[in-house]
């Protein structure tokens, strides 16, 4: 596959990317997240008051409000700033965490830092993640790493792992030797946690067991049935490229979530990040009754912002959070912790 080099830059291509988001048609085509199979068994004797139901939840040292975070997605190009802005004022209100995207462009010139630092600066109290890619962690200097921590005061570095995404890009960089000895390093070496995440085509159960063994106590497995990156890709390429067999490529959610709960059964601690196609609380509801901590979304909250500005956004957020009240109070779970054990049951649909 022969690759391009040289015209499009980092700046352009995560300007692509936005657009592509929030205006194509970069769903998966026929693999889901699985969640559609899920329901939750009604208690129809909750026994508690709704006002009781509290969803607050601890997260990389504070308290947060909702058990969901804003998924890292973008900076490092002018238009940027405005999104960044908008996302850190309101998870700022609603006191939920946010990530940015990729920090790669920081590392090659000071052109767009404020996209990033305008994050910190308009969310104060929330944990703020940092972003780096798998390509570039296997050189990258611990040093270099601090740098883009510093530049949003961030509570932890996630580093996404992307190697369907390097593989269809056409500028793409696959080649994966020494991510996980790069991963490694960082977790002994950097000062705040690593979380590693995928972005739409999951981690397994082997790789999840990889990423603990190096030290990685955050994992987001971003599984197959949200936003496919392969799609994007495709969609930047132009039509005259074959690589239609990727479109759909990955661990859907739902068994991503499954493989990773169980890994912590066996009495591994870690934080486990639900994302990849959650759309509501209800959704997010069951991604945490399947064991997740935590629950994350990026395309749809990307195109409520699109859509209705920062009102849509906080409109998407309050809706999330009212599903997740309603479930609580429906399942009688008064805590998050509660709701890891309500009764699910999957139906088969006919
Ligand atoms: C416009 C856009 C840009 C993104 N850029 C990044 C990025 O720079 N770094 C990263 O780790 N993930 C990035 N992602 C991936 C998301 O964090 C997430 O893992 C993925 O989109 C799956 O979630 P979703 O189905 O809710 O969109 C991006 C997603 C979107 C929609």
């Amino acid at each position: 596959m022969s690759r391009l080099k040289g015209p499009r830059t980092t700046s352009s291509r995560k300007k692509q990317h936005v657009d592509l988001a929030v205006s194509g048609d970069v769903g998966f085509r026929a693999k889901t997240t699985g969640l559609e199979h899920i329901e939750f068994v009604n208690n129809a004797l909750p026994e508690i008051n709704l006002s009781e139901v509290d969803t607050a939840v601890s997260f990389l040292g504070r308290t947060i409000r909702l058990p969901f975070m804003v998924s890292c997605m973008t900076g490092g190009y002018a238009d940027a700033l405005t999104i960044n802005r908008s996302l850190a004022t309101v998870c700022e209100e609603f006191r939920i965490p946010l990530g940015v995207g990729s920090q790669r462009q920081v590392l090659e010139n000071d052109r767009f830092r404020k996209t990033f630092q305008i994050v910190r600066e308009r969310a104060p109290s929330v944990p703020v993640i940092g972003n780096i890619g798998a390509a570039e962690v296997a050189g990258l200097r611990v040093r270099d790493a601090e740098r883009l921590v510093k530049l949003v005061r961030a509570d932890a570095l996630a580093v996404h792992l992307n190697p369907l995404q390097e593989l269809l890009q056409p500028e793409g960089n696959p080649n994966f030797r020494g991510v996980l000895d790069g991963i490694r390093r960082l977790v002994g070496e950097l000062s705040v946690p690593v979380i590693v995440k995928e972005i739409g085509a999951g981690i397994s159960g082997d790789v999840a067991r990889r990423l603990l063994e190096a030290g990685v106590r955050h994992i987001d497995v971003a599984g197959a049935g949200g936003t496919s990156w392969a799609g994007i890709e495709i969609l930047r390429a132009g039509n005259n490229r074959g690589n239609g067999a990727f479109w759909d490529w990955g661990i859907p959610l739902v068994p991503a979530i499954r493989a990773l709960a169980s890994l912590r059964s066996k009495g591994r601690e870690f934080t486990l990040i639900a994302s990849g196609g959650v759309h509501s609380g209800l959704d997010g509801a069951k991604c945490i009754a399947l064991g997740a901590d935590l629950v994350a979304s990026a395309r749809p909250v990307l195109v409520s912002l699109r859509r209705g500005g920062i009102s849509g956004l906080r409109r998407f957020i309050r809706m999330w959070e009212e599903e997740l009240r309603g479930v609580m109070f429906l399942t009688g779970s008064r805590t998050v912790a509660d709701l890891r054990g309500a009764i699910l049951s999957s139906y088969q649909r006919p």
